[in-house]
């Protein structure tokens, strides 16, 4: 069953178009990856989703007949450190939406901001204040803050920017395991071999005002593709069953195909 519909939604800034208008469905326990160079319209994507943004024109349809409950683990840098919050009252503010207007958090709350830190492995990081974490420990507070409000879809964009490669595929493993539970998952990310492993629909952002593209993983992820879009000669090598990206060196000259050449793997 489907969660959310866009029909030919125009998303954008005042009455300045980012992206032609677009059709897209999301269906519940779904695994969507959203990806695309630097600046495409990405994020606006996601925030016109989360309607944190009015789209410009066209129809965003919640098919049950009611707004979902979206859960947002926004680009790290739009987070403010600048109070001295600890971990438990930054995941505390995702029962706010929950909570109604004038009414502050209560025991039932705090118990389950405590449940959602647990749930992301993070309880030893409780009373820590959240500036002085590290980048991929702040990430799995916004997760679990994202959590608090039960969401039927959550929103992560480049939830695993700075992480190690374990923490970023623990982190990933775990926002995968939640669509068992009918949550759907929209996720950013510039990993793409990282995000083709969890995502079997991927939303390509080509470029500001190019239309996007919506297709499988097996689809949208192709050498010519990605070389044309990125500007830059990119190979995509099947492994194992995994996507593998390699980008050619700005000091090579000649084919991104051949295979003798040290490569950046993604
Ligand atoms: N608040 C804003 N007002 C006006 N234009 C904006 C605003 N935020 C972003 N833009 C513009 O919209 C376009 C798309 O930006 P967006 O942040 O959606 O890109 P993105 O794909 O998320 O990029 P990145 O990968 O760098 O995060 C850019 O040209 C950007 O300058
Ligand atoms: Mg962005």
């Amino acid at each position: 069953m489907n969660v959310l519909e866009f029909e030919q939604v125009v998303v954008g800034y005042d009455r300045d178009p980012v992206l032609p208008a677009l059709d897209l469905t999301l269906a519940a326990g779904s695994f969507l990856g959203v990806v695309g160079p630097n600046g495409s319209g990405k994020t606006t994507l996601v925030r016109t989703m989360l309607g944190l943004l009015p789209p410009l024109s066209g129809h965003l349809r919640f098919p049950n007949r009611r707004r979902p409950r979206f859960g947002y683990v926004p680009q790290r840098e739009s987070v403010d450190v600048s109070f001295p919050l600890t971990a438990l009252e930054i995941v505390l503010m995702g029962r706010y939406g929950l909570l109604g207007p004038g009414r502050r958090a209560g025991r039932v709350d705090c118990e389950r901001a405590r449940a959602a830190l647990a749930e992301v492995g993070s309880s030893d990081l409780c009373d820590r204040l959240y500036h002085t974490l590290s980048g991929g420990q702040r990430q799995r507070v916004l997760v679990a803050r994202a959590l608090t409000g039960d969401p039927e879809i959550l929103v992560l964009d480049e939830p695993t920017t700075g992480m190690d490669l374990p923490s970023e595929r623990s982190l990933l493993d775990l926002v995968a395991s939640f669509t068992s539970r009918n949550m759907a998952i929209i996720m950013v990310s510039h990993q793409l071999g990282a995000v083709s492993d969890y995502a079997r629909w991927l939303v390509l952002v080509p470029g500001r005002n190019i239309p996007v593209i919506v297709g499988s993983r097996e689809q949208i992820l192709t050498s010519e593709r990605l070389t044309e879009i990125y500007g830059h000669p990119i190979a995509v090598r099947s492994v194992d069953g995994h996507a593998v990206i390699f980008v050619e060196h700005e000091c090579d000259a000649g084919s991104a195909l051949a295979s003798d050449r040290p490569r950046t793997g993604a």
